[in-house]
């Protein structure tokens, strides 16, 4: 079974094979309507179903579009309105969605979730999210920094922030795509040691720099995210937002990284928090470009899961 778990479990080969077709199936759209099939429908005939245990935009809609530009039906399903919310477990869940649609996409919290879900179905599971990860994301970001940049092997990416689940997929990649990731934010919400480790083990130390304009010179790629993720508790928001406040992306810390760096954010964004409107609207920003590429990305992933 070909699921899509991490970006830390996906060989180098799959990635790039990958981001290869999700170029080029975005260029053979290019300016067609969305609600148009690609002319190939390579899923035609399957369902795909896409749980959601906390909320989506983006992950959402951008799953729900591709698969329907190739051809699949879809259905969006609430866990919380499933009886996966209401006590039935993942395992008996995984067998019996196994027999009613092709493919799985879940955002959950905890990643065993997500392995378990995986270890039951019979069909491909799509990580959509977790409180660890969010591999789908750097997919498109790779994908992203690739259209503008080219190739990003060796480049410098500087995440501004908190050592979060969308930073950890950024350390998995810089491990299989071989480019220098640092990582800038207070020792109290450092990064977890798994994928720290990972990106050493496969030859790419993350770098620690506590001061921003330090680790933002002659960056690349300059990367921020939420301060408060949709699986922290309410409770340490001001805290966090003390801690994380001098790691905000503003123009004057965007002067550091290289004339032509790029500035990502997944989205969604606390404006004038973690990024300032300036930035996010400003010359190095490819926001809106990351959030389309989702589509585009998550469109080969399947394809990939499916053998299709
Ligand atoms: N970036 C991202 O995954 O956005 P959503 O939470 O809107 O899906
Ligand atoms: N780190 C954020 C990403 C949202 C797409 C969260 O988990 O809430």
């Amino acid at each position: 079974m070909t699921h899509f778990l991490d970006i830390s479990n996906t060989e180098t080969g799959d990635i790039r094979a990958m981001l290869d077709r999700a170029a080029a199936m975005k260029a053979a759209r290019a300016g067609r309507p969305k609600g148009t099939p690609d002319d190939e429908t390579p899923l035609a005939g399957r369902m795909v179903a896409l749980i959601f245990e906390k909320p989506s935009t983006r992950t959402r809609i951008s799953f729900d579009v591709g698969a329907r530009q190739m051809g699949a039906e879809t259905m969006v399903l609430s866990g919380a309105d499933m009886q996966l919310g209401h006590g039935e477990t993942i395992a008996d869940t995984a067998r019996v969605l196994s027999r009613y649609v092709d493919l799985i996409m879940i955002r959950t919290f905890e990643e065993d979730t997500l392995h378990e879900m995986a270890e039951y179905a019979d069909v491909p599971v799509i990580n959509g999210l977790t409180n660890q990860s969010h591999p789908c994301q750097i997919i498109a970001d790779v994908m992203t920094y690739e259209e503008h940049r080219g190739p990003i092997a060796d480049a410098r990416v500087t995440w501004c922030g908190d050592g979060n689940n969308v930073f950890a997929s950024f350390a998995h990649a810089a491990g299989r795509l071989g480019f220098d990731l640092t990582f800038s934010g207070p020792a109290q919400l450092d990064p977890e040691d798994a994928p720290m480790r990972f990106a050493a083990q496969a030859g790419r130390p993350v770098r620690i720099e506590r001061d921003a304009a330090t680790a933002v010179e002659g960056a690349n790629l300059v990367v921020a995210d939420t301060w408060v993720s949709m699986h922290d508790s309410q409770t340490a928001r001001e805290r966090r937002h003390n801690l994380l406040r001098p790691y905000q992306v503003n123009a004057a810390l965007m002067a550091h990284a290289a004339d032509d760096a790029l500035f990502m954010h997944c989205l969604p964004a606390h404006r004038e928090e973690e990024a300032t409107s300036e930035v996010m609207d400003g010359p190095h920003s490819v926001i809106f470009d990351e959030a389309e590429n989702r589509l585009h990305a998550q469109k080969a992933v399947m394809r990939w899961c499916l053998g299709v």
